[in-house]
């Protein structure tokens, strides 16, 4: 892992936000230290999952918490373009086709403590690979190295992907949009992330009191609200919100 990715725009947001962040990241610890893999999905696209991924993946950074960050979301990536990321990073979908080993995707940022592996290019088939066994090989090496393997993946409403990521994670984080998303859809996410026998961690209410207007924010107001179980018990109160 020679080259090191310069990630743009990852400055100070906005108070709300990063104490929101901080919140969760606290949470997330008290889930044990057993907790290693953490992916954060949703029902629908848009919701903010790449957001609060790489924002939770760069607190832990920040109190000295050694993190990797993997893209699952071979499908729509969006790393490259918001972080204006430059070269032509080799990334997941290399790896799961066996074109690229875990060294060559794995790369350090200029962000503290915080390793990412991108999802490469567009692949027709991203459930294949990540049914692969090499998915469950990485993470596994990753966890020797890291004490925090943040994953971002697609939204679980229409797609196995998350289902199939969720069967190699200890624990799942579902952020939902404040005021869209039904009951039904919530409930349907959290059967899917049981059945694949992924503990919920506790869901994330994102954009809480954000006006929609012309297809843009009005105000960039964030607030995230999480029940953490802490031992399994008690499951996500996703979609009551
Ligand atoms: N709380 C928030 N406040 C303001 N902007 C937000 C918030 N959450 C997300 N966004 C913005 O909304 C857009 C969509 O967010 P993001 O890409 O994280 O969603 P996503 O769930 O990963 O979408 P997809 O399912 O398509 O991958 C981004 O421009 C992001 O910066
Ligand atoms: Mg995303």
């Amino acid at each position: 892992m020679e080259q090191i990715l310069n990630l743009q725009n990852t400055g100070e947001k906005d108070y709300h936000f990063e104490e929101s962040i901080k919140t969760l990241r606290t949470n997330l610890q008290f889930c044990g230290s057993s907790l290693k893999t953490i992916m954060f999905t949703s029902s629908l696209p848009n919701e903010g999952k790449s957001e609060i991924t790489f924002s939770v993946g760069a607190s832990f950074g920040s109190i000295g918490k050694k993190v990797l960050l993997i893209d699952a979301d071979i499908r729509k990536s969006v790393f490259i373009k918001r972080y204006e990321i430059k070269g032509n990073p080799s990334g997941l979908s290399q790896y799961l086709s066996g074109q690229k080993t875990m060294d060559d995707i794995c790369y350090a940022t200029d962000v503290e403590n915080f390793d990412m592996i991108l999802a490469g290019p567009y692949s027709p088939n991203p459930a294949e690979l990540l049914e692969d066994p090499l998915f469950n090989e990485l993470l596994e090496k990753a966890k020797e190295k890291y004490d925090y393997i943040i994953i971002d993946t697609p939204p679980m409403a229409n797609l196995i992907d998350g289902a199939i990521i969720a069967g190699q994670c200890d624990g799942a984080v579902i952020v939902i949009e404040s005021g869209t998303i039904s009951y039904h859809l919530a409930q349907k996410v959290k059967a899917q992330l049981e059945k694949s026998g992924c503990r919920i961690l506790g869901a994330v209410l994102n954009r809480v009191g954000m006006d929609y207007e012309n297809g843009y924010y009005k105000k960039y107001y964030r607030k995230y609200y999480g029940k953490y179980d802490g031992g399994g018990g008690r499951k996500s109160g996703c979609g009551k919100q």
